[in-house]
């Protein structure tokens, strides 16, 4: 079954759905353009304590237990900045139940494994957009749920264009720096917010301050709105959210002013629950044409995988992984931007090796994945991790 998620609305024609289908039989198009639907905020209750289940309860579980019954989806979304615009990736962010909290290898990647079956993913957009890229995001997509990449459509009236920022301009010193945390997850849970305090300790070092706004409170938007257009540089530290910017940080990227009166320059730290630094390339070329949408000109991207559990871990082990960005605090102190040739190398492995993946996949993945259920148990869990609430196709 070919189910369809139109994030559009009404103005994009079923009719005109069906003829860009390739395989037309049993099409069921739902219109989630008026629905209830909210951003998923990464409380990891669908993996750990109701698994399959989401906590938020909204119009979404009536569109998750269809997609347990497709082989397809499509999904019908607008684009704002070169990508999906807020609408579709929303929908996209909400998939996650359809995972398991426990992880493998499929296909030489580590990846979730699969709570039912495989989902083939396509993509019909409607706006600005590099074709390429929305092809590759929906292969990188479909591969997260086991299935194959049915291919990016583009509705009429799009064309192709490449965004593409100017690399770092500002030839100021670096002072002050605005850090925008881009996690829906709220300040005491967020991973990104101790990676945040470690990168900071180490600017302080160097004397430079620093100003924190958390997009996981909405209350927050208008001052970090505020700093961004008032001081010279931004830096946005955010997690990967199903290949790309979580929903939640991109409806707020489409609040900011297209203009601003002073230069600024915007970077980014972008960081996942992923070791291997290839699953973050995506997400940073989308990355690189976003500063130039605000008049910024681009600081460059600080990618490192590995944050899962940052917030889980005891004491020590938690230290261990953030204190690396206190190390890159003090190196963007000194240049104002992630343009070093260090910042390449702090992404880590590209892939891991065939003789790495077996020796984890022997040593460490029975007791990684024991300790979730520990943790869902902790959690009050009283179902598997693997359990299946709405009836399989
Ligand atoms: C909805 C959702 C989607 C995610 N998608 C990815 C992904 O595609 N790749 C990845 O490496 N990690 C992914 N993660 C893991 C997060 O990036 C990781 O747990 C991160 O440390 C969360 O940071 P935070 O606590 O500040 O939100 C996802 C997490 C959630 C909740």
């Amino acid at each position: 079954m070919n189910l369809v998620l139109n994030t559009i609305g009404a103005s994009v024609d079923n009719d005109m759905i069906c003829s860009l289908i390739p395989n037309k039989k049993e099409v069921e198009i739902i219109n989630t353009s008026d629905m209830k639907i909210a951003h998923c905020m990464g409380c990891n209750q669908c993996w750990l304590k109701t698994p399959g289940v989401c906590a938020i309860k909204d119009d979404y579980e009536s569109i998750l237990k269809k997609l347990v019954q497709a082989d397809n989806l499509w999904l019908v979304s607008d684009t704002h900045f070169g990508f999906l615009n807020y609408k579709g990736k929303r929908v996209m962010d909400r998939i996650v139940p359809l995972l398991n909290m426990t992880v493998g290898f499929r296909d030489g990647w580590m990846r979730h494994e699969l709570r039912y079956h495989a989902l083939n993913i396509g993509l019909l957009y409607q706006g600005d957009a590099d074709h390429a890229m929305m092809e590759d995001w929906c292969k990188r997509t479909a591969a997260n749920i086991g299935g194959q990449s049915l291919g990016a459509i583009a509705l009429p009236s799009t064309f192709d264009q490449p965004f593409n920022s100017k690399l770092s301009t500002l030839n100021s010193k670096l002072k002050h720096l605005v850090i925008i945390n881009g996690s829906p997850r709220v300040e005491k849970f967020s991973n990104t917010d101790k990676i945040i305090r470690s990168f900071a300790k180490g600017m302080e070092e160097a004397g430079i301050t620093w100003e924190l706004h958390n997009l996981s409170n909405r209350n927050e938007w208008d001052a970090a709105r505020e700093a961004f257009l008032t001081h010279e540089r931004t830096l946005i530290a955010f997690p990967l959210y199903v290949e790309c910017i979580p929903s939640l940080m991109l409806e707020f990227l489409e609040t900011l002013p297209k203009e601003r009166q002073h230069p600024g320059e915007l970077s980014f730290l972008l960081h996942g629950g992923m070791d291997e630094g290839f699953e973050f390339r995506f997400c940073e070329r989308v990355l690189q044409g976003l500063p130039s949408q605000f008049g910024c000109s681009y600081g460059g991207t600080l990618i490192r995988g590995g944050s899962f559990s940052i917030r889980t871990r005891e004491p020590a082990i938690k230290a261990k992984i953030i204190a690396p960005f206190e190390k890159m605090g003090h190196l963007f102190a000194q240049n104002g931007n992630f343009l070093s040739p260090e910042v390449k190398k702090f992404a880590g492995p590209k892939q891991y090796p065939w003789l790495v993946r077996k020796m984890v996949s022997l040593l460490f993945l029975k007791k990684v994945n024991g300790e979730f259920e520990q943790f869902a148990k902790d959690w009050g869990c009283t179902r598997p991790l693997n359990y299946k609430p709405y009836s399989d196709k």
